[in-house]
This record gives C-alpha cells, structure tokens and sequence, in this order.
C-alpha cells in the first residue's frame, strides 16, 4: 500500500483539511511533513469547528497514528495549546497516538520574536509572514544550531540549549533591532515542563512507517502551505521556509519515490495568496470581495492562523498546470466550487502576457511572473445551488465544463469536488 502525498497546489488555504479528513478514514499514520504553526485546517466533527495548526488533520479519526515529521518545525506551547484543545473534544492524543520524530527541529520564543523583528524592520518589503518564527527557525536548522526534538529526551542538555537560545536571540533582538531580551529563565523553566511532557511521544516516525507499509497499510502524508510558496520552486523570497511540494514529502518522512504512488493536489476552484508577492490573477474589486466573502463565514477567506483577508483572484491554469509538473501529481481534488455559483461568465487565465509576448509556462523566476500579465478565457457560469450535490451527474452542465477544462489543460484527473464545508460535501468522482 502506498504513501498518499496531499499537497497545496496553489498559495496554501486550499481546503486540505476537508480531504485529508477523508483519507485519514483510510490511512494507518498521518504524517505531518513541512511547516509548523503557520499552518491552519479547518475541520467540521459532527456540529464543531476544528482547526489545527500542527496536529495533522487526522486527529480524528482514532485507528490512526498521527506524526509530527521530522521536516517539520515545532512550537511546544502552541502543541501543548492545541492538544489539550483536541483532547477535550474527543480526539485522545496520548503519546501512543500522537508521534514526534526526534529530528523534528523546536521553535522556540526567540525565534517568534525574531520573526516578528524582522518584519516590522521591512516595513513596506515585508514577506507577510505570519511571524510564528518560521524562517528563524528554519534559519537555525540549516546553520546547524537548531534544537532538534529528541533533545527533550535529556532534560539537562534541553535546558541548557534553551538557554543557549534565548542567549544567542536575545543578543540580536537588542543588538540589531533594539528590542527588549526574553527572560531566559522563565523560559527554560517553561520549556522544561513542555519537554519533560512531549519527550514521551518522542519515536523514529520513519521506521514506524516503513513497518506500516511493509503491512500493507497506508500512510497519508499531510502537506502545508502550498506548491507556491515552496522554499525552491516558489515565488521565492515570498514563499515559507520548508519544502511543501512532493520532494519535500520524500526527505522529511524518509520514504522514496517508489513508495508514493498516489500526489494528490487540492486546488481551489479560484485563487488566494496571503502576504505579499506576485498574484497575476488577483483581482481588486467587488468580485475579489465576493470571492473572499466578510469573514463572517469560518469558511470565508481570512487566514485561520493570522485572522488576515487574503488576497482573492481567479483560477490561474498556469499556475496549477506548474504545481502538477513539480509535484508529479496523479490527481486534483477541486475545492469551494460552490463559491462561484452565479458569476457569469468565469474567466479562467490559460497564459501569461510579459512584455507583450504570450508565455504558457509558469515564469520560475519572480520578478518575471510580477510581470506578468494574464490572458482569460471565459468560461460560462452556472446560478443553480449546488451545495447539495452528491455526485458528478447533480452539478450543472456548466460546473461539469468548469471541471473538465481543469483536467483538460493540467492534464491531471480531478479525483474529488467539495461543495461546502461540511464532511458530507465533498464526493468523489
Ligand atoms: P511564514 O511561513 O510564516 O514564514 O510566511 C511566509 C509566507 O507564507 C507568507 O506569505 C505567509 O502568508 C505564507 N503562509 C505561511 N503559512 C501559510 C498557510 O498555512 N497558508 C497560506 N499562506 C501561508
């Protein structure tokens, strides 16, 4: 059986978590491999809203291990947060269900508030981040002076690198951003309690999951963000810190390319970015608000992390055409087609104008694609309700043309459809 990679084919916020429910219904271990906190899914159980951050979105489902993967960057106080949270709704994360790979890398306070130094600093340049210390983090695992989880394991050496930490942070929030220190020894006392805690979910989550593949079970690797914001082949330097794309899957859990039979992509039947950097579709008016909904709706399009409206445009083929190539994905799950009910017609960008030429490849590099602008087709627009269908006959002709010009021009099948929040809203073709 097979490893199942779930990717974000877009900007991130594709509605992951409503699929990745689904398939962890199937799935022996669900695998968190990229990211940290900066992730959110939104989940409906029964009459409540779930989000998580870094809890894979198979919480729920209780035959089910859950792995925080060692790609993965780890914020103890918002798992601890957010553990408590899931457990007091039902979900059980002791530490034989819930597995933290002792190569996952600690983010720890003085990299939140280098983040957010950092950004106040570009001002009007700032990346966006969501400023939970992600590319701080990241920075310190690369220099090779991270704090890897199985460090918790040994509560002298722990707390003596939180220390060492908090030192070396606090040297540079007051030095090169003139901001108050951290206080180390709250800290370390702090994250000592959360260690001696999240030390017994500590397990080699590779050998645990060749030893389910190897029993014919399968494993669903739960990806973050999305294809375009991948550290290499995003829209670099607006982009997160990890590897979210398939490769990314590949080195964090340990697993090769033969054991990835299945790239799912989730793509949103229209766009949205959060942050800054180069949108081509983005679109500025009243249907860019219609598409984004007021925030009144959990569903709406306002970040489930960092509460901010994101940028709204329509679907960009290009784009998507760029995420199934690097990702090598098999299959599209299509998500929020029930979002575009009544706008007629609907433009769908098929190329790329730069400097007057026509482009049909995504541009790799950014500048290039801030240059870029897009040439729509239109495609007709459908006004009946489809929030009720349950299969592909119930959606009206135009919705069904919508589909196949998707799988037509990425020449990727669309596996699955969601047409609402809820887990009965989602069926498979
Ligand atoms: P960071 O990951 O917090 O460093 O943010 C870097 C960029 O990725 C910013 O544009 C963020 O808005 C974006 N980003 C990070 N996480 C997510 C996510 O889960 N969904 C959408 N965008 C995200």
């Amino acid at each position: 059986m097979p490893v199942i990679a779930l990717i974000g084919a877009q900007w991130g916020d594709e509605g992951k978590g409503h699929i990745a429910d689904k398939l962890a219904a199937e799935s022996s271990i669900v695998a968190r491999y990229n990211g940290g906190d900066n992730a959110g899914h939104t989940i409906t159980v029964g009459e409540t809203l779930v989000r998580t951050h870094l809890i894979p979105a198979g919480a729920f489902h209780p035959r089910s291990t859950c792995v925080l993967g060692a790609g993965m960057v780890i914020n103890l106080r918002s798992l601890a947060r957010e553990v408590d949270e899931l457990n007091r709704l039902g979900a059980n994360l002791n530490s034989d269900r819930l597995k933290i790979d002792p190569a996952a890398h600690l983010l720890l306070p003085g990299h939140v508030a280098l983040d957010g130094a950092g950004e106040s600093r570009l001002g009007r340049d700032a990346i966006g981040t969501t400023r939970r210390g992600i590319g701080p983090a990241y920075t310190d695992k690369a220099a090779r002076i991270g704090l890897r989880a199985g460090l918790m394991a040994n509560a002298g050496a722990f707390a003596e690198a939180v220390g060492t930490h908090i030192e070396q942070a606090n040297a540079r929030l007051t030095r090169d951003f003139d901001q108050p220190p951290l206080d180390a020894d709250t800290i370390v006392a702090e994250y000592a309690a959360l260690a001696a805690r999240f030390a017994l979910h500590l397990a080699d989550t590779t050998t645990l999951i060749h030893a389910a593949l190897e029993r014919g079970e399968t494993v669903l690797a739960e990806g973050a963000q999305g294809t375009l914001l991948d550290l290499d082949h995003g829209t670099y330097p607006f982009v997160t810190s990890s590897s979210t794309i398939t490769g990314g899957v590949l080195t964090a859990l340990g697993v090769g390319p033969k054991h990835v039979t299945r790239v799912i992509g989730v793509a949103k039947a229209f766009c949205s970015r959060v942050g800054a950097g180069p949108f081509p579709t983005e679109l500025r008016d009243a249907l860019g608000d219609r598409l984004r909904g007021t925030g009144a709706n959990p569903w709406d399009e306002f970040g489930s992390t960092t509460g901010r409206p994101r940028r709204t445009g329509w679907l960009d083929l290009v784009a998507l055409k760029y995420a199934a190539r690097i990702n090598g994905l098999t299959e599209l799950v299509l998500t929020k087609l029930d979002i575009l009910i009544g706008i007629d017609p609907l433009p769908v960008c098929v190329a790329y104008a730069f400097r007057g030429e026509p482009a049909t490849d995504f541009p790799g590099d950014t500048a290039t694609l801030g240059g870029c602008a897009p040439i729509y087709t239109d495609l007709p627009g459908w006004h009946d309700d489809i929030t009720a269908a349950r299969r592909i006959d119930d959606l009206p002709q135009a919705a069904r043309a919508y589909i196949e010009t998707i799988e037509a021009f990425t020449g990727i099948p669309i596996s699955h459809i969601s047409i609402g929040p809820d887990r009965s809203q989602i069926f498979t073709r």
